[in-house]
């Protein structure tokens, strides 16, 4: 049996209220058609064909560097509807089977579709149908007497009592190729919507005898289309909530699964430990007793073992060496690389910037385009000036380097191996090895001052 995949993601999405095309929405962190393509190229397919319509350009515009290269791209100039859709994909088919997923349907489960898979063959027809107490605004499963489904029926053109039908079409079935060319050419219009309506095909199917079965599920979530912000919130919270679950089943101890969001991948190792509020983005790994304090946000990193992210912290793109202790709220920015025990204290920000193991910066610093050896002290107040307005320049310190508290290094700077800066000294020329720089004016004390006095 060869299978090729049509998803439909034309449609305009106006319940969302908003410009960005509906399949670009983002479900944690990424478009919900990009949640589709995932489980569709994990099945063993000839081939996906995405329908797109609304916006296409941009959707297809932001596929461009993904990993989704080989998505054969369907236009569907005017959205006639779920029929007309399949029909644009159809020239591009050339297996015997088809399935047809939703754009908008993110979550479906790839063991769900393998089971309709399982007792599907090229001469049959197979829907994937939920059991609800709450159907309204889909489609209904009309089965005869002897249970044997006979059509589906849109609510809008539904009767009173086929409204209270609690089986309703998800809208993903399995299509037989060979006759599903014939039933898309004899669709008409001649509904409530208007629309060439794709579930019309199951009717035809019934009155030509091709074999009919359903994979019905329970678990509402699992077909849930996104229509409006509301829905785009609930499973984007159930989606999290599958998140902390297996983070939770690898160990990790998260203080509330209900308040951590993974927005992209986390790997961690034994004895994590995530406190409340806490935001992942993209790729994060989490070394063995690797701690994150509340409110933190960390995006595409790399945490060591034993290393501690304090209150408010946010990270992105750096390497953080083990048992280090940064925050609270201090802010690591790209191109960051610590070693091992580095301490980074509140407020301060770093940017392309490399420190040697156990150096120190512990108080409302900036630290940007520098490189910085081991066991350096970098006091209150620091500022690396890297940039002269035009351009940026690097400033490299040396091991067991002590900068005194309020100084200003004035980039390009070197400071070598065990010299010392002299508080609120301004930097702007190399210190040799050992050498004690003071880069501020002499004090003077002047006597008999008097205080000006109130009017
Ligand atoms: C459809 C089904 C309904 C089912 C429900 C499940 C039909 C006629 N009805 O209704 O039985 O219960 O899904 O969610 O199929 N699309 C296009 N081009 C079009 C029209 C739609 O690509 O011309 C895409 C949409 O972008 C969307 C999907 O098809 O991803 C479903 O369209 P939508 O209008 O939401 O269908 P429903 O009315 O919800
Ligand atoms: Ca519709």
């Amino acid at each position: 049996m060869k299978l090729e995949i049509i998803i439909l993601a034309a449609g305009k999405g106006s319940r969302m209220r908003s410009d960005l095309p509906k399949a670009l929405h983002p479900l944690g962190g990424r478009p919900l058609l990009s949640h589709v393509f995932e489980t569709a190229a994990s099945l063993n397919h000839r081939g996906i064909h995405a329908v797109i319509g609304h916006g296409a350009g941009q959707v297809r515009r932001s596929f461009h560097f993904s990993e989704f290269p080989a998505v054969n791209w369907v236009p569907q100039e005017r959205q006639l509807g779920t029929g007309h859709a399949v029909q644009q994909a159809m020239p591009g088919i050339s297996a015997d089977l088809v399935l047809v997923l939703y754009g908008d349907v993110p979550l479906v489960r790839r063991a769900t579709l393998k089971r309709m898979l399982a007792i599907a063959d090229t001469g049959s027809l197979v829907l994937l149908t939920l059991e609800t107490p709450n159907p309204r605004g889909l489609g209904r499963v009309l089965r005869g007497p002897d249970g044997a489904i006979e059509a589906i029926v849109e609510e809008r053109d539904a009767s009173e009592t086929q409204r209270r039908i609690c089986e309703v079409n998800s809208g993903i079935m399995l299509l037989p190729v060979a006759r599903l060319r014939d039933w898309l050419g004899r669709l008409d219009r001649d509904n409530s919507q208007g629309e060439y309506y794709l579930t019309d095909v199951v009717a035809m199917a019934r009155a030509e005898g091709v074999p009919l079965r359903a994979v019905t599920i329970e678990d509402s979530g699992e077909v849930q289309g996104v229509n409006d912000p509301a829905q785009l919130a609930s499973l984007e919270r159930r989606y999290q909530m599958g998140k902390a679950e297996q983070l939770l089943a690898a160990g990790v101890r998260l203080l509330d699964p209900a308040r951590v969001d993974v927005r992209g991948e986390v790997v961690a190792g034994k004895d994590v430990e995530i406190d409340v509020n806490v935001v992942f983005e993209g790729k994060v790994s989490l070394g063995d007793g690797a701690s994150i304090g509340p409110n933190c946000v960390v995006r595409n990193t790399e945490i060591g073992p034993g290393a501690r992210l304090l209150a408010g912290t946010c990270v992105e793109d750096a390497v953080i060496g083990a048992d280090c202790s940064i925050g609270p709220m201090a802010r690591l920015r790209p191109g960051t690389e610590l070693g091992d025990g580095v301490k980074i204290g509140n407020f301060v920000e770093t940017k392309k910037a490399r420190l040697g193991n156990g150096t120190k910066a512990n108080h409302l610093c900036y630290l940007g385009d520098v490189e910085i050896g081991e066991n350096a002290n970098i006091g209150a107040g620091v500022i690396v000036c890297n940039y002269d307005g035009e351009q940026k320049h690097r400033t490299v310190i040396g091991d067991n380097v002590f900068v005194g508290s309020n100084s200003v290094l004035v980039a390009p700077l070197r400071l070598h191996d065990d010299s010392y800066v002299a508080a609120g000294s301004t930097v702007n020329s190399e210190v040799p090895a050992g050498h004690l720089a003071v880069g501020r004016s002499r004090q003077r004390n002047i006597s008999r001052w008097r205080r000006p006095g109130k009017r």
